[in-house]
């Protein structure tokens, strides 16, 4: 499942590079089962199957050896994946990332494995490969030198609690769509301020609760004061 993701982008560049090293683990490579069967049917009755606790133990210990890695489930039910937790995680050495299928996994595994559960999102994927993906996506971000310049994680959304300013390029007018003057005027403050002004504009439109989270100085105060009374009365 795993097979081209990584080999193109950013992530295949800090690979090449040396900055990361991600391994991919079968579980049925860790199964005593003749048919190396992973699965089995839930007690107590139910749809579906549930992956047995014996492989992941196996694998995670195999990969561990003596060294204390924390692993973390994959799991709808588990603490959401956002910006402060990516850079939490990155600041581990390693990580170990366990993905589910079916029904799920054992609760053993949950119980007296892992250190945590982490959930991509408010919905349900049929596997925790691609939520894998995302997280070694998002914490190699954070990895110094995965990124080109130092800066574009700097200024990234979320960064300071609040969405990125919104980017243009060439052409100056596309279509009629035009560039906003003010990132021609020359005016470095300007620009800053301009920048500032819609990266709450877009905030405060789309994610109230971040504004409301985030502590403002007064200046973005009046600024969002002003941006309100102005989208009142358009
Ligand atoms: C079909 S799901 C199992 C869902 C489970 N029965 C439940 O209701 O919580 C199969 C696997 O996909 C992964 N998965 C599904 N949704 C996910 C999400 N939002 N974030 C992270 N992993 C997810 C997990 O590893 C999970 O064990």
């Amino acid at each position: 499942m795993f097979g081209n993701l990584f080999s193109g982008g950013v992530i295949k560049k800090a690979l090449d590079k040396g900055l990361i090293k991600i391994q991919v683990h079968d579980l049925r490579d860790y199964t005593e089962s003749k048919h190396k069967q992973v699965d089995d049917r839930p007690f107590g009755g139910g749809q579906g199957m549930v992956i047995k606790p014996e492989p992941i133990f196996s694998a995670v210990e195999k990969i561990r050896g003596r060294r204390d890695i924390p692993a973390y489930l994959l799991s709808p039910q588990g603490r959401k994946l956002d910006h402060c937790m990516a850079e939490e995680l990155a600041r581990e050495p390693r990580l170990i990332l366990v993905c589910g299928r079916y029904e799920g996994v054992d609760e053993r595994v949950i119980e007296h494995l892992v250190k945590g559960e982490i959930s991509v999102g408010d919905y349900v994927l049929t596997g925790g490969e691609p939520a894998a993906w995302v997280i070694v996506d998002a914490v190699s971000r954070f990895i110094p030198g995965v990124v080109g310049k130092a800066e574009s994680v700097k200024q990234e959304s979320f960064i300071e609690g609040l969405y990125d300013f919104p980017q243009y390029t060439r052409p100056r007018d596309f279509r009629g769509m035009k560039v906003p003057d003010v990132l021609f005027s020359g005016d470095h403050v300007k620009i800053q301020e301009w920048r500032r002004r819609k990266a709450l504009e877009k905030t405060w439109r789309f994610r109230p609760d971040m504004i409301e989270h985030k502590k403002l100085s007064s200046k973005d105060k009046k600024v969002l004061e002003e941006i309100r009374k102005e989208r009142k009365s358009r």
